[in-house]
């Protein structure tokens, strides 16, 4: 794994933003696996910056996101394909049919994870992937105890999970209980996988992850065994990271 420090939020944002310009500007086709959550809202800002400013061209891209809850229309502002747009899809040239993510509205869960898994197959995998990490070391959202082999599913979310985002939705609103996510199995096979990660809170998660067993019980960790992981964290994040392990 190659770690890389950044000072803070701004500069990860930055120089992960970089990693995904280059992968464009080299495969203007790639397919990019992308993550929503607060991690790499910065990048995409950035990404759209790029772009207004001529540097960066998304018009052949594809990509495919991790993760929608189910239940959930794409308009309703609590989706992951609102966020999407709102934050990046809207202000960057990439044509619609190249985005995919999980319908979240479509109730029969084995046609609709069918469906993405077939996705990414035919898209010829994913050459990027860009992830958050949770507190616990969920990446998508699988889960501790998930396990490795799985691609795209249908999750239950953790009572945890469900009261933390109850916070987000208003009086009558259904607090989505299950996701379509893809598995760690479809995350391995990206060809490259940016992991980001920011903030005190997520030092021992990310010294768990690199330096940890690998184990199901941290899903992350499993990163370990994928031959090009990159790493950008800010100091904080790294805090508890062996200073000879990062570049
Ligand atoms: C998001 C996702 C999650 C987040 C993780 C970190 O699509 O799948 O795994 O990446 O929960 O979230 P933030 O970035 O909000 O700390």
């Amino acid at each position: 794994m190659k770690i890389i420090k950044a000072r803070d939020y701004e500069d990860m944002s930055r120089k992960a933003a970089n990693i995904i310009s280059a992968q464009v500007i080299l495969k203007p086709d790639s397919v990019l696996g992308l993550a929503t959550g607060s991690s790499p809202v910065g990048i995409y800002r950035q990404l759209i910056d790029w772009y207004h400013k001529e540097d960066i061209d998304f018009a052949r891209c594809r990509t495919v996101n991790l993760d929608e809850y189910v239940g959930l229309t794409p308009d309703n502002q609590q989706s992951y394909a609102y966020f999407m747009h709102q934050n990046f899809f809207d202000h960057i040239n990439i044509p619609a049919e190249n985005i995919h993510i999980p319908h979240g509205d479509n109730r029969d869960a084995e046609a609709e994870c069918r469906w993405y898994n077939g996705v990414i197959r035919a898209l010829g995998g994913i050459d990027l992937q860009l992830l958050g990490i949770g507190l616990n070391g969920h990446i998508g959202f699988n889960e501790p105890g998930a396990a490795f082999e799985k691609e795209t599913h249908c999750v239950r979310l953790t009572q945890s999970t469900i009261d933390a985002n109850a916070r987000f939705f208003g009086p009558g609103e259904t607090v989505p209980t299950h996701a379509y996510t893809m598995g760690i199995k479809s995350i391995m096979g990206a060809r490259k996988i940016l992991l980001i990660a920011n903030g005190k809170a997520k030092a021992d998660i990310l010294y768990e992850t690199v330096c940890g067993a690998i184990t199901p019980a941290v899903p992350a960790s499993v990163l370990q065994l994928h031959n090009d992981v990159t790493i950008v964290a800010d100091q904080e994040a790294l805090s508890k990271m062996p200073g000879e392990l990062i570049r």
